[in-house]
């Protein structure tokens, strides 16, 4: 049980008396006590009476005795709480041997399709990708860990009109054989050379729409060609997700081409419910409640009027797919801030058919840009856009340097495994702990700092646990009692007990600056608690109790940033 809701349920029926009606009581941690509750401030002004007095009348109604040491009044009209120390004791005892940490398993698990990464067919991936792939994997690990049925589904974009001029172009360097020896890191460039000429010439551009619709058309031998750029831009992928060790696989690919059989019967539903009306020749959806800048309803184009389907079509398709074949309740959507309103778009038009409803509900998981140190989109210094893997490549060099510096005697390939979980894990720890719905700077310097919240101070911190088991020769035996008379003992324990409340949180939200603001909280907790209450040195059933707060610590650090993504080397 977590504390904050141990005191919650204590402060809720006091309320209850004093209001005459239900209230929630908000517990929060406070950096004046260890809880404060600011619910009577609202009920005062409900009532019409000081908020002090009615503070003070909630406190003198609970029942609060055995689990506080002080409560008080305090300010405007806040409730105060400051725990009692066997109540912490025995929680950080029942969290020792507990394998969840504090973390119950949902109560009502879920089927949830995490729509993450998402890159496009014969394109590098570029850093917008690198976030929803960073936060997508987040989500998923998060849920899966809280006992949800996760679908991860990598919405590929495979399908659709760059094909023709993608195929063309691959049949002028030679077909199949050339798909082949299309260097993965060339991606880029093979898309730019099939762009300049759709853009330059006219016979071009005319042989790509036609290839466009022998591809629709289910042509064989255009099907083959595709298949060969998916196939192999897929493979590219793979390394990237190996490189960034995230979870997705192959069985995860769920690209647009793979809704094309269920875009038929999404329009011709649409239509027996009356919802398509013809637009300069297009059939749309006219979402309620979606309207433009100057008030008019805003088309959703599932047809196009040369008969085509677009990405609107697409993810109505597997909406209808998601909740209807695969039984899905919570739908993610792990894209940039940008394509908001195609989403608000689309969910409402799928409401509207009735493949979106309760309580099956999507969300949009979105985020800002990366940007460079000037504070701009981050380019490259040709201009272009950052090439992911460059950047990857990157942090694992400078985290191997650094590993080698700080740590001589790591052997070659201790050095590279600690260089590659620091490198990625900086990366990543950089993005999550900025809050998603803002730009973030990629700040080199800072993201590999070992002293800030940054993933190698996580990491150390984790790191230097496992070096004082190393030292003890033992693991953290089971201690009959906790002593928390040191400030440092019990800011710790406070810390640790915390993990359920966090994470439950993050659960609904996915703001996993959150869980990273707090794990780095844990950290400085445990290094002040470090710094001061020697562990080794000290004896018996201190020396217990210490290290069952060290062994906790060391859990909770390795499974927030697992949670993360991030891994947790024993040593650094
Ligand atoms: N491929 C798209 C892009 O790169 C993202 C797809 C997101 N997912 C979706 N179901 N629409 O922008």
């Amino acid at each position: 049980m977590d504390l904050e809701k141990l005191l919650a349920d204590r402060l809720a029926p006091a309320f209850a008396r004093v209001a005459g009606a239900p209230v929630d009581p908000v517990v929060r941690r406070s950096a004046r006590a260890d809880f404060q509750s600011d619910a009577a401030l609202a009920l005062a002004r409900r009532l019409g009476r000081p908020p002090r007095a009615v503070a003070a009348e909630v406190l003198a109604h609970a029942d609060l005795a055995d689990v506080c040491r002080v409560t008080e009044v305090s300010g405007p009209g806040f409730v105060n709480l400051t725990v009692a120390d066997d109540t912490l004791a025995e929680l950080v005892l029942a969290l020792a041997t507990d394998p969840r940490l504090g973390v119950p398993v949902a109560a009502e698990p879920e089927t949830v399709v995490v729509d993450y990464s998402a890159p496009n067919v014969a394109k590098e991936m570029h850093v917008g990708h690198l976030r929803s792939t960073v936060i997508g994997d987040a989500a998923a690990r998060l849920l899966e860990w809280l006992g949800h049925r996760v679908l991860r589904a990598n919405h590929l974009g495979d399908w659709g009109t760059p094909f023709g001029m993608l195929i063309e172009h691959l049949v002028d360097l030679g077909g199949a054989e050339a798909a082949r020896t299309l260097s993965m890191g060339d991606l880029d460039s093979f898309y730019q050379a099939a762009r300049g000429k759709f853009d330059a010439d006219e016979a071009f551009r005319e042989r790509s729409r036609r290839r466009v619709v022998a591809l629709q058309g289910g042509d064989e031998a255009t099907l083959r060609l595709w298949r060969l750029l998916v196939r192999q831009s897929e493979r590219y992928f793979l390394t990237v997700y190996d490189l960034l060790d995230v979870t997705l696989t192959e069985r995860d690919f769920h690209g647009e081409s793979s809704y094309n059989d269920l875009l038929g019967p999404v329009v011709e539903d649409l239509d027996r419910l009356g919802l398509l009306r013809d637009s300069d020749g297009a059939s749309c959806v006219f979402p309620p409640g979606q309207v433009g800048r100057d008030g008019e309803p805003l088309p959703l184009i599932v047809r196009k009027s040369d008969g085509g389907y677009g990405y609107p079509a697409t993810d109505l398709a597997a909406i209808r797919h998601r909740t209807g074949t695969l039984g899905a309740t919570r739908l993610l959507y792990v894209v940039g801030l940008p394509q908001r309103r195609h989403f608000d778009m689309v969910y409402a038009a799928a409401a509207q058919a009735g493949w979106l409803a309760a309580p099956a509900r999507a969300e949009h998981v979105g985020f800002g840009s990366i940007l460079g140190a000037d504070g701009r989109m981050l380019r490259s210094r040709a201009g272009g856009s950052v090439k992911l893997v460059g950047l990857l490549e990157e942090a694992i060099a400078r985290a191997t340097a650094l590993a080698r510096q700080r740590n001589p005697e790591l052997g070659e390939a201790e050095a590279a495994e600690v260089g590659r979980a620091v490198g990625i894990g900086a990366i990543k720890y950089a993005d999550l702990s900025s809050d998603r719905h803002k730009d973030y700077v990629l700040d080199w310097e800072r993201m590999l700092s070992l002293d800030g919240d940054t993933a190698p101070y996580l990491q150390y911190a984790y790191a230097r646990i496992r070096s004082i088991f190393r030292r003890a020769g033992e693991t953290a035996g089971p201690a009959a009692a906790i002593s928390l008379a040191e400030p440092a003992e019990r800011a710790l324990a406070l810390a640790l007990v915390g993990f359920g409340t966090v994470v439950g949180e993050v659960a609904d939200g996915l703001e996993f600056h959150q869980l990273t603001g707090y794990l780095y909280r844990l950290a400085a907790a445990f290094s002040s608690f470090y710094e001061r209450c020697p562990v080794l040195r000290a004896d018996g059933p201190v020396r217990d109790g210490r290290l069952v707060l060290c062994d906790l610590t060391a859990r909770v650090l390795r499974q927030g940033l697992y949670v993360l993504g991030i891994r947790t080397p024993d040593r650094l």
